[in-house]
C-alpha cells in the first residue's frame, strides 16, 4: 500500500535522499489497533542500513547542510511546516489509523508538528553566542555549534509531535539526523521524511529507517558515528540507551514518562479544573508521557471532585480512531495487556466509574474502558507506576505539606499542576514540586511548543521544546583571541 498522496512505499527507508528497501529486504506488518487488521508492511531496517544512514548524515553534515546558514536552514523548516499543513488531512488520517488516535487528536498533532517547524525556523537565527570580558588584550566569545549526526528514537504515542520537537530542533541547529520511528506506528515519520525532502532539505540531512528497537534502534544508539541521541520511551529502554551513549561518550536526552499529579485544594475553582483533571488522563487513551494519572484532592472538596469526575467518566466513550470519540484503542494488544495487568492489580481498589467501549467497536481492536479509582493509597502500584492507559487514581490529602509529599513521592518528575486561588501557595508549590513543568490553574497549557519540557528522576533528563532544545542540540565553543 503506497502512502497517499505522497506515494511513498512504507517498505522502503529514506537514506541519503533515496527511498529503497532495507538491506535484508525483510518487512513486518503494521497493525491498525482500531480493528487489528494489517495496514501495510514496513521495512525492518538493521545495522547495515543504520551504517548507511549515519554515513549519509555525515556526508550531509560535512556538505551542503553543514554549510547552510541559520537563515537558510530556517527557510527549509518553514517550508516543511507549510507542507505539513497542506497535507493535514492525510497526515491526520495516517496517524489515526496507525496509532489508533481519535481523528481530532491526530489533527492537533499535525498542527503541533507544523508549529515546531515554524517555531524553530523563526528561533534559530536568534541563537546568539556571548562575548565574555576577560584579560587585557583578549576578546572572548562563544559559538553554538551543532553536534554533528544526531540519532532520534521515537515512540508510537505521539510520532508527529515528538519528531517535531526532536528532529525539528536538531535540523534547525544544523545537525544531520537519523530517525528510527517505533515499529508500532511509523507512517507519519515516513511521510515527514518525504515532505522534508520535497521542501528542499538536502539529501542525507534527514534519514528515516524503520525497524525494531532491538535491531535498528540498538544499532543507531550504539553507533560510533552518532554524536547525540534523543530518546522518548520507556525507562528500561532509556537505561539501555544511556549505557550505549556512555560507551561512545555522547550526550543523550531521555524523556521517559511519568506519574504526573494534579493538586486540587479546597479553594480551587473546581468547575474550571474538571475538564483538565479528566482530559489530561484520558487524552490519547492515557498513552501520554505527560498524562496526569494522579489526582490529589483536599478533603474539603473531595466528595465534590470525586462525584464530578465520576460523572464525566461515565460519559466517556471509546471506539475506533475514525469514529473520533473521546478515547481510541490502545496502540497494540501488547499495550492493552499491560494496562489490563494494572487493572487486575487494582481489583482491591474502589473503582468508582468506568467509560464504555461502544458496542460496535471491532472485536479485534485494543480497547480498554477508561477507569477511575478513588481513595487510593499513595504507595499502591496504580499510584506509583506509569500505566500508559486511560486510568486515573484519586488520592485524598489534608494539607499542603501532605499534598507535596504525595506529589513528590514517586520516582518520576515530569509535569505537575496546582489548582488553588492562593497565590502564595502557588508560588511555594511551583518551587517545591519536583517536576520539569508546573502548571498553575491549568494543565499542559495546550502542549505549547514554546515551553521547555523534560523531567527529573526516572522521567529522564535534558530538555526539549522551546529555546532550550536549541541549546541541547548544540555544543558551546569558547574562542579566546589575544590581540594585545
Ligand atoms: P520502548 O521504550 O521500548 O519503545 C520506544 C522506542 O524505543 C521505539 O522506537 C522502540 O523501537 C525503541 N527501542 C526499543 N528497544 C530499544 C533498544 N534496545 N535500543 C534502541 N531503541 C529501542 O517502549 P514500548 O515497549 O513501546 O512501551 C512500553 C512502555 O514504555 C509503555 O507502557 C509506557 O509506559 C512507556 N512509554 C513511554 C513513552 C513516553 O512518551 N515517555 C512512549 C512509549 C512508551
Ligand atoms: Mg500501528
Amino acid at each position: 500500500m503506497p502512502i497517499r498522496p505522497l506515494d511513498i512505499d512504507p517498505t522502503h527507508c529514506l537514506i541519503g535522499g533515496k527511498w529503497a528497501p532495507c538491506d535484508s529486504g525483510k518487512t513486518m506488518p503494521l497493525i491498525n489497533p482500531s480493528d487489528g487488521s494489517a495496514l501495510c508492511d514496513i521495512a525492518l531496517g538493521g545495522a547495515t542500513d543504520i551504517d548507511r544512514a549515519v554515513a549519509a548524515a555525515r556526508a550531509a553534515f560535512d556538505g551542503p547542510w553543514g554549510r547552510a546558514t541559520a537563515v537558510e536552514r530556517g527557510r527549509v523548516l518553514q517550508k516543511i511546516g507549510a507542507l505539513v499543513l497542506e497535507n493535514i488531512d492525510e497526515l491526520a488520517k495516517l496517524e489515526a489509523l496507525d496509532v489508533g488516535k481519535p481523528l481530532t487528536q491526530a489533527r492537533a498533532d499535525v498542527v503541533a508538528l507544523a508549529r515546531y517547524m515554524e517555531f524553530y525556523a523563526g528561533a534559530v537565527d536568534k541563537l546568539h553566542g556571548q562575548t565574555i570580558p576577560y584579560l587585557d588584550g583578549y576578546t572572548v566569545y562563544t559559538l553554538r555549534e551543532p553536534h554533528g549526526v544526531t540519532g532520534h528514537i521515537i515512540p508510537w504515542n505521539y510520532p508527529m509531535q515528538i519528531i517535531g520537537r526532536s528532529v525539528g530542533a536538531a535540523l534547525a541547529t544544523g545537525n544531520a539526523a537519523v530517525l528510527k520511528p517505533a515499529e508500532e506506528a511509523c507512517l507519519t515519520a515516513l511521510a515527514f521524511g518525504e515532505l522534508a525532502r520535497r521542501a528542499g532539505l538536502p539529501d542525507g540531512a534527514l534519514n528515516v529507517v524503520s525497524g525494531t528497537g532491538a535491531e535498528a534502534g540498538a544499532a543507531l544508539t550504539s553507533h560510533a558515528g552518532v554524536n547525540h541521541i534523543s530518546f522518548t520511551g520507556s525507562v528500561g529502554t532509556g537505561r539501555l540507551i544511556q549505557q550505549a551513549a556512555a560507551h561512545n561518550v555522547v550526550p543523550v536526552t531521555l524523556e521517559l514518562g511519568g506519574k504526573s499529579p494534579q493538586l486540587v485544594f479546597d479553594d480551587a475553582d473546581i468547575d474550571a479544573a474538571l475538564p483538565f483533571l479528566v482530559n489530561a488522563g484520558i487524552q490519547n487513551a492515557g498513552q501520554t508521557c505527560s498524562a496526569s494519572s494522579r489526582i490529589l484532592v483536599q478533603r474539603g472538596v473531595y466528595d465534590e471532585v470525586v462525584g464530578k469526575m465520576a460523572e464525566r467518566y461515565g460519559a466517556l466513550r471509546a471506539g475506533p480512531a475514525m469514529a473520533d470519540l473521546a478515547v481510541g484503542p490502545l496502540v497494540s494488544q501488547r499495550q492493552k495487556e499491560i494496562v489490563e495487568g494494572f487493572l487486575a492489580k487494582g481489583a482491591d481498589l474502589n473503582k468508582i466509574a468506568k467509560g464504555e467501549v461502544i458496542p460496535d467497536a471491532p472485536s479485534g481492536g485494543a480497547y480498554v474502558a477508561p477507569s477511575l479509582f478513588e481513595g487510593v493509597s499513595p504507595d499502591h502500584t496504580l499510584a506509583q507506576d506509569e500505566i500508559f492507559g486511560p486510568v486515573q487514581v484519586i488520592i485524598p490529602f489534608d494539607d499542603e505539606a501532605e499534598a507535596l509529599a504525595i506529589a513528590n513521592g514517586t520516582a518520576f518528575g515530569l509535569v505537575a499542576s496546582v489548582w488553588s486561588r492562593d497565590g502564595a501557595r502557588q508560588m511555594r508549590l511551583a518551587r517545591a514540586l519536583r517536576s520539569g513543568q508546573v502548571f498553575l490553574n491549568n494543565y499542559g497549557a495546550g502542549g505549547g511548543v514554546e515551553l521547555p519540557f523534560g523531567g527529573s528522576g526516572l522521567s529522564g533528563h535534558g530538555r526539549e521544546k522551546g529555546f532550550e532544545a536549541l541549546y541541547g542540540f548544540t555544543s558551546l565553543k569558547t574562542v579566546a583571541a589575544y590581540h594585545g
